[in-house]
């Protein structure tokens, strides 16, 4: 689902501040694997993350997503991938504010001639452990309920690949675990999914196919 061959990532080429944030990474992951992404901060994960969502471009190296390269895809055709292949749940949740959960959930599905947009939307949000709230408006609900429209817009268009960035780390235990919870379900919907966090929480879960360390941005062997 996910090939990654001899990835590297400079951030400033040729400048004075020049930074190396991924260095000769290989990695395949397979459909319906769930990775946990591990690593101290600044060690590279947010920006593997990205390379793989196609937001940044790699420096050298071929990455294919989803049967698509994108290692070289101009900015148009990117953002088509990951509308239609790719879900990020981000920190921050990046919700908007002034409306609804369903119409934040309803956002990817403006972006291309969609049908079916009321089934889509129940069925996101019912995964998503969300749907009691559907009406209200994001301001208005707390830190594990906006997570969890966050997951039900990332899952909305159906992508085959989930990715999150430390997804918990604004949550408290209770709604971490509930997180938690949402990705063993979503796994067993056949996504591929690749979760960047230093939450211990993450740590021995049964479900989870393999943790990959990132130190300085290169994989720990
Ligand atoms: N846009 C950018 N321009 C220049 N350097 C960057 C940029 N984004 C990230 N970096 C640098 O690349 C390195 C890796 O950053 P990255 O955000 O991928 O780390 P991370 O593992 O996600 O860290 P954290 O756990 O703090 O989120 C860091 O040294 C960071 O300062
Ligand atoms: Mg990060």
């Amino acid at each position: 689902m996910i090939k990654i061959k001899n990835l590297y990532k400079i951030y400033n080429q040729n400048k004075a501040d020049e930074l190396q944030a991924l260095k000769n990474i290989s990695i395949n992951i397979n459909k319906n694997e769930l990775i946990i992404l591990k690593g101290i901060s600044g060690s590279g994960k947010s920006t593997l993350l990205s390379v793989i969502s196609s937001f940044t471009k790699p420096t050298s190296g071929v990455v294919i997503c989803d049967n698509n390269n994108i290692s070289k895809l101009p900015d148009r055709h990117a953002s088509i991938f990951r509308n239609k292949s790719i879900g990020f749940v981000f920190q921050a949740f990046n919700l908007i504010d002034e409306l609804t959960v369903y119409d934040n959930i309803k956002i990817p599905l403006s972006i291309n001639n969609n049908t079916d947009i009321e089934n889509k939307i129940k069925t996101a949000i019912k995964q998503a452990n969300i749907s009691h709230k559907s009406k209200q408006y994001i301001k208005n609900l707390s830190g594990g309920e906006k997570q969890r429209v966050a997951i039900a817009r990332a899952i909305v268009n159906n992508p085959n690949i989930i990715l999150c960035d430390e997804p918990t780390a604004a949550l408290d235990k209770n709604n971490s675990l509930r997180f938690i919870n949402i990705l063993k379900q979503l796994k067993k919907t056949g996504k591929t999914i690749v979760v960047a966090t230093h939450d211990s929480l993450f740590d021995e879960l049964d479900f989870v196919d393999r943790y990959i360390d990132i130190e300085d941005g290169k994989i720990k062997p």
